[in-house]
């Protein structure tokens, strides 16, 4: 059985925890492939809200087996929290949640570090979650990492002690103490406890479970936009969002990939420094923000907002084979008038190019805008596609004819409720 791989398009936060979630009991495995606390997955259903950073998105269904793969980084304090929350709310994990031994630890002095580097950064700061994540993908590159499996290794504290040591030398480089001493007894106890999960060779379970015909589903975390390569860089993060990472971030080989799901809003949106061509600084990028409720699930900053943008999105799409898009918070703009869409840029020399441009040029490019009508109608309430309003119907077939992938969903609201499928 094929696996399938759902990554956000644009700068992270597109909706991906709400699709997995809708998606999940199709599937047997949902498995994340990369990124770590950085990540903030909502999910909402019977009234509750959950936010998921760690945790893969298909926790809440007890068919489902749960893999946390190589290509995480993992902190365990985080992960705990996490785990001890859905324990509260009465959620049984124990036997579904398996953890590749590959992921890498987050240690303190990682998320020291993050801290660190980024004040050194001045002027030029990524805007990092600050949860450690560059300083890890840093020691796994560096091969100095910590991973999982080596917890359960009686020389696990000597090691820990020794990338202390290290990453002191670097704090001290920038003039700096990691100080963590607060905080390396609450990580020596999610050390024990995560020493009690099912910590194991992920990459044999899950092609296992190909063998055994289980349905895989790859939950990516933060956007195309972001990836280390090709995102816009520097100010990404440090590992591969797109589709290629599920294969390294899980050791699935190319050939069990089917569908790729991408995942996009209605608009667009960034947190964080970098590079924003459609961004709106007036009252309308305003206007979504409050809408939308565009603040981090992780860390709670406003985020950047703008119109959607065709270049981007063609990029991602090329970058990732995306064979089908899901298009979320398209109840956001329902009080628009008007609905922008980014065709193509015009570059200072005069020129247009449809292409995503280098860093250097994208912060120059003016966007060139197709305008559309809006809906002006309540879209929470539609349950059928068919009685979605014509200029929403029209808004999809124009992303549809210059994306030339089909849209399959279109979220009208957070609940898993509220999700159209369309044909
Ligand atoms: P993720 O990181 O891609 O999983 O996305 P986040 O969870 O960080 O951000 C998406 C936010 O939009 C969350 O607060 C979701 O509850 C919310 N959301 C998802 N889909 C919709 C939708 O169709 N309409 C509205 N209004 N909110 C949505
Ligand atoms: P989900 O999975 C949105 C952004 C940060 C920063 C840059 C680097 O919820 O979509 P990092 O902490 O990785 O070093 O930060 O990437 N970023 C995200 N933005 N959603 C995310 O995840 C993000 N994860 C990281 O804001 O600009
Ligand atoms: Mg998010």
């Amino acid at each position: 059985m094929p696996v399938d791989v759902l990554v956000g398009l644009q700068w992270g936060d597109e909706g991906k925890g709400k699709i997995v979630d809708v998606l999940a009991p199709t599937y047997d495995v949902v498995a994340r492939f990369q990124g770590g606390p950085n990540a903030g997955h909502t999910l909402f259903f019977d009234g509750v809200k959950h936010v998921l950073h760690q945790v893969p998105s298909g926790i809440f269904h007890p068919h489902i087996i749960n893999v946390v793969g190589n290509g995480v980084v993992l902190d365990p304090v985080v992960f705990r929290g996490e785990l001890q929350k859905l324990t509260d709310r009465g959620i049984q994990w124990g036997d579904n949640l398996f953890i590749s031994q590959k992921a890498q630890l987050i240690l303190p002095s990682h998320r020291a570090l993050d801290r660190i580097l980024e004040e050194a950064r001045g002027g030029g700061k990524i805007g990092s979650t600050l949860k450690g994540i560059g300083p890890t993908y840093q020691d796994k590159v560096g091969r100095t990492g910590l991973r999982v499996g080596d917890v359960l290794l009686p020389d696990f504290k000597e090691r820990y002690t020794e990338a202390v040591a290290r990453h002191a030398q670097l704090a001290a480089f920038y003039k700096q103490d990691l100080a963590i001493e607060a905080y390396e007894d609450e990580f020596f106890s999610a050390i024990e406890f995560l020493r009690t999960l099912q910590l194991t060779n992920t990459e044999y379970l899950l092609n296992d479970l190909l063998q055994q015909q289980k349905r895989i589903l790859a939950e990516g975390a933060q956007g195309a936009m972001l990836d280390i390569d090709f995102g816009t860089y520097p100010f990404v993060t440090s590992s591969s969002t797109i589709v290629a990472g599920a294969c390294t971030g899980l050791g699935i080989a190319p050939h069990h990939i089917d569908k790729v799901y991408g995942i996009s809003k209605a608009y667009c949106t960034r947190v964080g420094s970098g590079p924003f061509p459609t961004e709106l600084h007036d009252e309308v990028g305003e206007q979504i923000r409050q809408a939308g409720h565009e603040f981090g699930s992780t860390t709670g900053r406003p985020r950047r907002c703008g119109w959607v943008d065709l270049p981007a999105l063609r990029y991602s799409i090329m970058l990732n084979g995306v064979t089908e898009i899901h298009l979320m918070k398209a109840d956001v703009l329902d009080e628009f008038d008007e609905i922008r869409v980014c065709t193509h840029y015009q570059l200072p020399n005069g020129e247009t190019t449809d292409q995503f441009p280098d860093y250097g040029t994208l912060q120059n490019v003016t966007p060139v805008y197709h305008s559309l009508p809006g809906w002006r109608t309540t879209l929470q309430e539609i349950t059928e596609p068919e009685a979605l309003p014509q200029p929403l119907k029209d808004y999809l077939h124009y992303l549809e004819e210059n994306l030339l992938v089909p849209i399959r969903i279109v979220s009208v609201g957070p609940d898993r409720v509220s999700t159209l499928h369309l044909n």
